[in-house]
């Protein structure tokens, strides 16, 4: 991501921006060169937009989905050793459509179960998991109806297809119906909660809109499994919604800490997405590491009330005195705090100040974020200390006349209009 693919370019920060390529045909070059001049050079002032001050063991980091504080967890690292250890499985390098009978299977089926669903699907990532389902569904003429702030690789999923896609305001399940009523019967796609800001979807009222047009429905739990439900069942399975959400996906690299994907989904589905998917058919599946680790995750994810409860008491107690501050986080609502402030340079500059006063966040920005909507992303997470909580609302009381959030375009935009559905806190 960060070497100059060639050509040239006005940019000499880069080592071997200089050394001699294959010529470039000018539409590419143009492409780069555009990339430097117009964001590099000048929106971002020749600095990487996403690179701030490498955080020390002092710092708060809350640029994790590491949302249980469980990637450290012994438990963790023992799995994935034995799973490497001489005498335990081969790793077979090859698609999972080829290895019938693999344990990846039986992994699929107790995370299904977990979920609500008959049958269950890895994939190498959420991003995969999520483009191989739409494959698997999705006619090139079937509508698609997604929320605008859906993740990337929903629409990319969309895209590939080739299908008519309709996107509505977010989270507007009025916009939903009016859409369904137009183009008629397809797929509906939502996330559960939003990667960028940590709104909460009305699950119930899109259920409800998909089942009367109709529409088969698919809801990314990524942000929600692991740390939603009664023991991390996710809100789909909480809320009893698996006889209306056809398929729920998730990526296992938030609350499950691993690197992975996974499709819940009802029966006969399972054979037939590995069998029409390019990622299950194209592309190498899981390594009994990958599948280890997963296994790991899931006993500690099943057994973390108590990181749950302590992840909501921190989201909770932060979202509330953030609020009181005049921070403008009340479009969410969960785990996933966000300083919407605006322009790329605003963030850049707002992140100087946070990692200065030692708080590093994420930066959120085009294309993840609308042009003028970039903002800086806190991954709040079960093992931030008293202390560590109370240093980031420090930073933020401390400087909060000179950030002036009421300017921020977060502060044009509404509190959801939906509770907080989480299931261990009361
Ligand atoms: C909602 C959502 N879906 C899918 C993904 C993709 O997951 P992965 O990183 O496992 O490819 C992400 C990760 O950014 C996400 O936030």
């Amino acid at each position: 991501m960060d070497r100059n693919p060639g050509a040239t370019t006005p940019s000499s920060h880069f080592p071997g921006a200089d050394r001699a390529h294959a010529p470039m045909p000018d539409f590419v070059t143009q492409r780069v060169t555009r990339f430097y001049q117009e964001r590099y050079e000048a929106t971002w002032g020749g600095k990487l937009i996403f690179h701030g001050r490498t955080p020390e063991a002092t710092d708060v980091v809350l640029q994790s989905n590491d949302y249980l504080s469980i990637a450290n967890h012994p438990d963790m690292a023992r799995a994935i050793t034995a799973a490497c250890q001489p005498g335990h499985d081969v790793p077979l390098m090859s698609a999972a459509l080829l290895l019938p009978g693999s344990p990846m299977h039986v992994m699929e089926d107790v995370l299904a179960r977990f979920l609500g669903y008959d049958e269950g699907v890895l994939a190498q990532s959420g991003y995969l998991a999520n483009v191989g389902l739409l494959e698997s569904v999705v006619e090139s003429d079937t509508p698609v109806y997604i929320d605008i702030l859906a993740h990337k690789s929903l629409w990319d999923g969309v895209r590939n297809v080739g299908a008519p896609c309709f996107h509505f305001a977010h989270n507007d399940t009025d916009a939903l119906r009016e859409l369904i009523a137009l183009h008629g019967v397809g797929v509906v796609v939502v996330d559960s909660v939003y990667s960028s800001n940590g709104s909460l979807c009305d699950l119930q009222q899109c259920a409800l809109a998909a089942e009367e047009g109709g529409c088969l429905l698919i809801v990314d739990e990524s942000h929600s499994l692991g740390t939603h439900g009664v023991h991390g069942e996710g809100l789909v399975a909480s809320l009893g919604l698996q006889n209306k959400v056809h398929f729920v996906t998730a990526s296992l690299s938030k609350a499950y800490a691993c690197r992975a994907g996974f499709i819940a989904c009802p029966k006969s589905m399972n054979l037939y997405i590995r069998s029409t998917s390019s990622p299950a058919i194209f592309s190498s599946t899981l390594l009994p590491t990958d599948v280890a680790a997963i296994e790991a995750a899931h006993q500690l994810v099943i057994s973390g009330d108590a990181r749950r409860t302590r992840l909501w008491s921190i989201t909770r107690y932060l979202r509330d005195a953030l609020s009181a501050l005049g921070y403008p986080v009340g479009i969410g609502s969960e785990q996933i705090i966000s300083f919407e402030i605006g322009t790329e340079p605003a963030v850049m500059r707002l992140r100087d100040v946070l990692e200065n006063d030692g708080i590093f966040g994420s930066i959120f920005c085009p294309p993840a974020t609308g042009r003028t909507r970039s903002l800086i992303r806190f991954g709040i997470h079960a093992g931030l200390t008293d202390a560590q909580i109370e240093q980031f609302l420090r930073v933020c009381k401390s400087r909060r006349d000179e950030f002036a959030p009421e300017t921020w375009s977060g502060s044009r935009f509404l509190p959801t209009p939906h509770g907080s559905l989480h299931g261990n806190a009361a």
